[in-house]
């Protein structure tokens, strides 16, 4: 056992060594702008929220076919996720992927009481999606890139959940009219997204101008 006596006997280079195995580990990566789920739902579910995001204008802008599997990165409350299972139709499926477990239960809930039998929820981490299989046809992720703190990371893991003919889509504020515009750590541009999918071999591939407060586009391999 180290005493304090013995402790301040100690060289100073073993006094150093020591102090550096006993300092605390660096941070472990967290989501950014974190709620607890409950004030998640309210936030996410709020009449003013929902009534802005277009919700079937968006998920018909995908032009999902019939079968498709769909990754709802971030999902929330699940605002995009049934109406997203409803699109893909019995025989596609959705991933309802989010890093709090109160929300994936919270949507599997839902997906119940609307008799919605195509939601699988996943409890994803920061870095990785964690999806049970790698046949993602369209990866979607609404108002939550600028959450995850290692958004290239995150990209390249979810990446490789793709078909090779998958899509990448992101959906995030113009940073100046957002709801983090005076909190740049909060805020994803269209041209940080568009480096980074270059980085992982993803292009453009469509962009919808639905939103005066956000860039809606969607990235594939070429
Ligand atoms: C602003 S909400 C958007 C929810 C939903 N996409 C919508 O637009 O209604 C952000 C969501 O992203 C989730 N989130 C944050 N970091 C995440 C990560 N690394 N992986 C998966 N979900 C994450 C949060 O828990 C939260 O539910």
């Amino acid at each position: 056992m180290l005493n304090a006596r013995r402790f301040a006997s100690l060289p100073k280079v073993a006094l150093a060594t020591l102090s550096l195995l006993m300092a605390p580990a660096p941070a472990a990566l967290a989501q950014l702008g974190a709620r607890s789920a409950e004030e998640w739902v309210r936030m996410l579910d709020s009449k003013n929220r929902v009534m802005k995001l277009r919700v079937d204008d968006a998920v018909a802008a995908l032009k999902l076919a019939p079968g498709s599997v769909v990754a709802d990165i971030g999902a929330g409350s699940g605002v995009f996720t049934l109406p997203l299972a409803k699109a893909v139709g019995t025989a596609g499926r959705v991933y309802a992927v989010d890093i709090e477990q109160g929300l994936v239960d919270h949507i599997l809930k839902k997906a119940q009481e609307e008799k919605v039998p195509n939601v699988v929820g996943v409890l994803g981490k920061f870095t990785d999606p964690a999806l049970p299989a790698r046949n993602v046809d369209v990866a979607f992720i609404y108002d939550v890139l600028h959450h995850i703190e290692d958004r290239v990371g995150y990209l390249k893991s979810l990446a490789t959940y793709l078909k090779p003919t998958g899509r990448i889509v992101v959906i995030d504020f113009h940073p100046e009219l957002g709801p983090h515009k005076n909190d740049p750590s909060l805020q994803v541009t269209k041209t940080q997204s568009e480096t980074w999918m270059a980085s992982l071999g993803f292009k453009p591939v469509a962009e919808h101008p639905l939103y005066d407060d956000k860039w809606y586009v969607e990235y594939a391999r070429p």
